[in-house]
């Protein structure tokens, strides 16, 4: 089933014409020390992990690596110690969600290198489980540093990358260690490519496209890309502002990045030229603060108070917003459409998920505001796909190579 999988989302990136990398189908694993690259970089609340999606999202590899004998080693960063041991990005509650959602012991070593630790990985039977603490505990790691790596590369016979979120970082344990054991793709990287590359290589059309999120700067490579790409191009958020700005709508107090006016020009440009349409909002929520007691009103885009901000889009931008969805075969979906930390402005971001679950285009939810958002509205389960990786799902979409994925071996 899983492998039937994994040659699936080769022969999707193979038709992609993308390079095709090693599953761990091809890895022999019986009774070897197998070094697990996880991102289990997890948001937590008072010392425990309060969101576990990532830790879900390796499972499938992990129960597989087991089931097969694997004596597994798994690695992962915590935050951005930046090379110091820092106790609250410790990986314990993290290794105690791991050992309940798998139903056995996990331990935890008390660093990521070192003869203790190559004692403890030395030591495991098959199918046992040691989770290595926070890698960047040590600067090597970000370094991508070559003794760091043969450090790591010491405690394993055999690597396994499955760190879809951490791919776009060239890092010791990411890229260096791949050179230095015979090594494979999990499947929940090979799952996410699939994903993507179905969404951007070669969707299936209309091809919807709904970005958010505060600032513009932050993602014009993105919008460039979906600009050349989508049929339709609908935003939201703070970066909808700079468009309207530049469209020359008056935006009142709300967050606009004017330096940027030109860059968004530019998207609209090639927007044009590939035939793609942006549908930015036509009314929204607006207030005189960004707070939940303050007085909040829906106006046209065009009619906000002076000194008030827009703050989520309106009743009439959801219904163009949906209008322009209707046919659409696929869906990417980053980013919120409005402040949606506050409830109050919420809903606009809500409205477009619930529209999108039911609207049987193939929609991938990437990045962890969307993701988020999804489960809040209680659609995630009926989205396509939704990716585990941030800021590797943005390269991804930019087009960048991920180092992660790079360093794998072609199947
Ligand atoms: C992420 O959360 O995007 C990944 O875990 C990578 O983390 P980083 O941005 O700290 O490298």
């Amino acid at each position: 089933m899983v492998a039937a999988r994994d040659q699936n989302a080769r022969a999707s990136s193979a038709e992609a014409g993308l390079p095709v990398k090693r599953g761990i189908d091809a890895l022999d694993v019986a009774g070897r020390r197998v070094f697990m690259r996880v991102d289990f970089n997890v948001p937590l609340r008072g010392g425990d992990v309060r969101d576990d999606t990532r830790i879900r999202a390796a499972l499938p590899t992990i129960t597989e690596l087991r089931g097969r004998g694997a004596r597994l080693i798994l690695g992962s960063h915590l935050g951005r110690p930046k090379g110091q041991v820092r106790s609250e990005l410790s990986l314990a509650p993290v290794a105690r969600r791991l050992q309940s959602l798998l139903g056995a012991p996990v331990r935890l070593a008390t660093d990521s290198v070192g003869p203790e630790v190559e004692r403890l990985a030395g030591e495991l039977a098959a199918g046992e489980v040691l989770l290595l603490e926070n890698l960047r505990f040590h600067p090597g790691e970000e370094a991508n540093d070559a003794a760091h790596a043969a450090a790591l590369a010491r405690l394993a016979d055999v690597y396994v990358n499955d760190a879809f979120g951490t791919a776009h970082r060239a890092h010791a344990s990411t890229e260096a260690l791949a050179g230095l054991l015979p090594s494979a793709a999990g499947h929940l990287i090979l799952t996410e490519l699939m994903a993507l590359q179905r969404g951007l290589s070669d969707p299936q059309r209309p091809f919807g496209a709904v970005l958010g999120g505060a600032k513009v700067s932050d993602k014009i490579r993105v919008l460039e890309r979906l600009a050349g790409q989508a049929d339709v191009l609908l935003l939201g958020g703070g970066m909808a502002n700079t468009f309207l700005h530049a469209r020359g709508v008056n935006l009142q107090a709300s967050l606009v990045e004017r330096e940027h006016a030109d860059a968004v020009r530019a998207v609209e440009r090639r927007a044009a030229e590939s035939g793609c349409r942006i549908v930015l909002p036509v009314d929204g929520v607006v207030a005189a603060e960004v707070s939940l007691e303050a007085e909040r009103r829906v106006v046209p885009v065009d009619a906000i108070p002076a000194g008030w901000s827009l703050l989520d889009i309106g009743p009439a931008s959801i219904a163009a917003f949906e209008d322009a969805l209707r046919d659409a075969r696929t869906v990417l979906w980053n980013g919120t459409l409005g402040v949606y930390e506050l409830v109050p402005f919420a809903q606009g971001t809500e409205a477009v998920a619930r529209f999108l679950a039911v609207s049987g285009a193939f929609v991938i939810v990437a990045g962890g505001d969307a993701c988020a958002a999804a489960n809040a509205s209680g659609v995630a389960e009926q989205m396509g796909y939704l990716c585990t990786g941030g800021g590797a799902t943005l390269e991804f979409i930019e087009g960048n190579a991920l180092p992660g994925v790079e360093a794998l071996p072609d199947a």
